[in-house]
Formats: structure tokens, sequence, C-alpha cells
């Protein structure tokens, strides 16, 4: 299935963080990549992260925390609901085929997709997310309506789980149907209520990090490596007639301390990809118990296909002519056609494999052994 319709490159000139957009039916043959019992299903599992929503009047919304017993479902009555599924993605691998089309956003920007189910009137009430999201309409219809742009300030109702806005300035309205698209930037109000029974919507959601969360991780970082003989040293230091000042040149050359440290780029490069490619899920690899070895590896590879866990996280950055390739935050230093098909492996979920020299195939051993990737015909 491919988004045969739609141009990303004036998508992201014209719309990305910028305004929210309707696509109608952009792809070649639409078939929504999940059936709702498969989703209840995983609703079940205990590693998979879900939420009920029922309404039991027009403004009262109440959140109900999965995993969820089978007969939970049976059991829901007339009011509206709705079932979340977080990282829908990682499970099924046609959800993870959806997400491939969204790739002209880079990986490190994306985050998973979420997949929910709603009956007639159902919704999670008006909000706003931090970040961008694609509401494509799986089945079912459901009537989104646009509101204003939200930030920290923006008064909310008292639920304090599920966010709702105290307010709600409509202003657009827009209703999807099968294979429907809506984009809608972060800090956008939105509110999605299912115009009928068999309502499921995939977000593919993307995750930006905080300015906040950059200083403290990256901080942390360098004060790992930093020991206490690392200090403020002042020969030469100057008569001055003031010993309570602080003075200018003191000031600067203690800043200098912090800054020189914190603008090391090459060492940031490679803490960012690490933090920015941990596992959401880390319990997801498909690690055998039993590791791999060089030999079954060789075997498994000749003329075979590699597959990645859907649930791994796969980024890289330069650095002179290596690439070094982050896999759920650990790093692998690649050079040559190594790091060719380091690249490769970044840009698609599957491989077919052609010629391999030592150092891909040493690569290919610890992806495997750390549960990265797979052979295909391997469970
Ligand atoms: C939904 O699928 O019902 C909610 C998605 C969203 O508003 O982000
Ligand atoms: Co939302």
């Amino acid at each position: 299935m491919k988004l045969a319709r739609f141009d990303p490159a004036a998508f992201l000139a014209s719309h990305w963080q910028q305004a929210a957009l309707q696509i109608r039916n952009p792809w070649d043959a639409w078939q929504c990549p999940i059936e709702p019992d498969e989703l209840a299903g995983l609703a079940c599992e205990p590693e998979v992260e879900s939420r009920l929503v029922e309404q039991s009047g027009p403004e009262i919304w109440a959140l109900e925390q999965g995993p969820f017993d089978a007969e939970r479902f049976a059991a829901l009555g007339a009011k509206p609901w709705t079932l979340l599924v977080q990282a829908v993605d990682h499970h099924v691998p046609e959800v993870a085929q959806l997400l491939s089309q969204f790739r002209f956003i880079p990986n490190w920007r994306i985050d998973d997709v979420m997949v929910s189910f709603a009956s007639t009137g159902g919704g999670v009430g008006p909000h706003f997310d931090q970040y961008d999201v694609f509401l494509i309409q799986g089945r079912g219809h459901r009537r989104w309506r646009i509101g204003q742009r939200c930030d920290d300030t923006t008064p909310l109702r008292a639920h304090a789980d599920l966010k709702l806005l105290a307010d709600f300035e409509e202003r657009a309205v827009y209703d999807l149907g099968p294979g429907d698209i809506l984009y809608v930037p972060p800090g956008v109000a939105h509110d999605g209520v299912a115009l009928d029974d068999d309502c499921m919507t995939l977000s593919i959601g993307f995750r930006a990090p905080s300015r906040a969360e950059l200083i403290t991780g990256w901080s942390d970082h360098v004060l790992d490596e930093l020991g206490e003989d690392d200090r403020y040293g002042d020969p030469m230091l100057p008569l001055q007639d003031q010993p309570g000042e602080i003075t200018e040149a003191a000031l600067a050359r203690l800043q200098a301390m912090v800054l020189e440290r914190l603008a090391d780029r090459a060492g940031f490069a490679r803490w960012f990809a690490a933090f920015n490619s941990a596992p959401k899920y880390p319990d997801m690899d498909w690690s055998s118990e039993e590791p791999l070895t060089l030999e079954e590896v060789r075997e498994a590879a000749q003329g075979g296909t590699v597959l990645r866990n859907f649930a791994s996280r796969f980024v890289f950055v330069r650095e002179n002519d290596a690439v070094l390739l982050f896999v759920d935050g650990e790093m692998r230093e690649c050079r040559g056609p190594a790091a060719r098909f380091a690249e490769a492996l970044c840009a698609k979920h599957e491989i077919a494999l052609g010629e391999i020299d030592d150092d891909m195939l040493a690569l290919l051993l610890d992806l495997a052994n750390r549960g990265a990737i797979a052979f295909a015909g391997e469970d």
C-alpha cells in the first residue's frame, strides 16, 4: 500500500509543523492494516500499553488503563467508548509497513503508531498534543474538529489524566472516511468523534525532545566523565582592589569551563543518537536464549533476508568517514561496505543480503544477538 497521491516535498514546505491539512484518500488501494479483534487482543497483552475511554455523559469521560480481560469488551454497553492501543507497529507488521510510508520524516522524529477503535460517539475529548500527528482513518468514519493553538498556559478541565481543554474554539470540521488522513501540527486543539460503530483511527505519532530533556540528558552525560580534580585554577592571580568582587575575568573563565565541555559537538552527536535510539519498550527484543554463532549467521545471511525488529530504533550519525550506527541506544562504528550497509538498515525494515564481508557479518551477529534483527525464515 503506497501513499500514491501525496507530494512529501510540497507537504513539508507548506504544512509540516505549520498548519492542519486534510488529505483525501491518497493511497493507491487503501486497506486497513489491522482488524478490530486483533486490536482488542493486543489490549489484553500485559506488555502492550492500552487505554479505554468511556463517556458516561455529554462532558464526562472515564479512563481505564490496560491490560484488559477479554470479558471487559463484551461488557461494554451503549455508552460511547474508545479503545486506544500504543505502538501497534511494534506488534503488527502490516502496521509497521504503513508507518514506513511516512519515512519522508527522519527516523529519529518518528515515535510509533497508536490505533483506536470506537463506538458511535466515542472519542478522547478535545485536547492538544505536544507532537505532530497524521490521523489516518482506517475504517468507518470520524468527525474531526480542529481548534485553536494551545500551549502550557492553556486552561484544562479538572480531569488530570485526559488533559481535556476547558475551551474549544472551533476553526474547521472534517469528516474522514477510510483512507483519509488529517495532519495536525503540535499544539493545535483537536477533537475526534466516531460517526459509526466501526471507527478505527491510526495515529502516526512523532516526537521531539524538549530543551529541558536535552540539557538534563547531555549535562548528566558530560558530568559522568568529569573528575573532582578538573577544577577552577588561577595561577598569576592579579591583585584586585575589592576582595568582595568576583571579577569579569574570573566569571569568563568559570563560564568557559561549563560551555567548553557542553559545546563538544562530536560527543553531543554520540550522546544524542544513543539517547534518541533508546527503545521505548525494551522487553520487545527478538534475541534467542541461545546466542547465535558466527557460522550460524554466515549461513542465515547467505542469499537471505534480514528483518529489523519493529520495536528497535535504528539511526546513524556520520563521524569523519565512519558511520556510527545506533540501535536501541548502543553504538557500532562502521566503515566501508559495512557503513553503506548500516545506512541501508536504517532506511528499511527488510533487506535482501548480497555480498557480505567480515565487518558486515560481525555487525549482523551483534545485532541478531541483541534481538534487533532476525533472518527471514526464522521465528
Ligand atoms: C483517537 O484516535 O481517537 C485519538 C487520536 C488523537 O487525538 O491524537
Ligand atoms: Co490527539
